[in-house]
């Protein structure tokens, strides 16, 4: 055997660059020869995507915090036991776009449940799987705003559409992960240029490249 496959999952709020990262860096994987799966979250698996679009889609008032949190770890766990843990003992590289420092840091951070509590699901749902290293993206709320409009053209789903407050919490929650695991965690300026920040992303996986 080589080395062991790795679990890299990209976090951040809204129009951080999250996704046009995690595709950067499966292609930079493979151009290095190492074979690496694209996946994200709530979504992955046909159970999961169809969790998905229960959590994020539809009209009305939406999921309250605790029902949203049970959706997300319902979600995960389906995806964690379908692909992910497939993918890794198969010598797979899985990058993930968001996992359960989502939950976290929206239901927890912005919702206002307890840390420990999301982590219990996380345990049930998904023996507490955690990924090798988890890239937080950040960047300042005037930026995502901006390429946000570009991106979305005015439409939202029900989370990403909330008040800012509630994605000022959310930016905080992330933080405060970061800071309490700074082994796992790797704090990504994404205020610049796609380039810049696929360089850092690079530098952050250096040891395993
Ligand atoms: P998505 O379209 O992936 O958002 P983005 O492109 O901004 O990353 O939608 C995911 C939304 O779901 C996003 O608003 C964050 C939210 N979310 C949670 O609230 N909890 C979770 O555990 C996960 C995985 C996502």
């Amino acid at each position: 055997m080589g080395f062991p496959a790795r679990f890299i999952a990209f976090e951040g709020g809204e129009g951080a660059g999250k996704s046009t990262q995690a595709r950067r860096l499966v292609a930079a994987l493979a151009a290095r020869g190492i074979p690496a799966v694209l996946t994200r979250e709530p979504g992955g698996t046909p159970g999961a995507e169809a969790i998905r679009a229960l959590v994020l889609g539809g009209e009305g008032e939406g999921w309250g915090a605790r029902a949203e949190a049970l959706l997300f770890a319902a979600a995960r766990a389906d995806h964690v036991e379908r692909l992910i843990r497939p993918a890794l003992a198969a010598g797979t590289w899985v990058v993930c776009d968001r996992f359960v420092d989502s939950s976290r840091a929206y239901q927890g951070g912005g919702g206002g449940l307890d840390d420990a509590d999301i982590l219990a699901l996380h345990r049930i749902g998904s023996e507490g799987l955690l990924p090798d290293r988890t890239l937080l993206i950040e960047i300042a709320p005037e930026i995502a705003a901006q390429r946000l409009i570009l991106r979305d053209a005015g439409v939202d789903d029900r989370i990403g559409g909330r008040a800012a407050p509630y994605h000022a919490r959310v930016a905080a929650g992330f933080a405060r992960l970061a800071e309490a695991e700074p082994s796992r965690f790797a704090r990504i300026d994404g205020n610049g240029s796609t380039d810049t920040t696929h360089s850092a992303i690079l530098a952050a996986l250096g040891e395993w490249l």
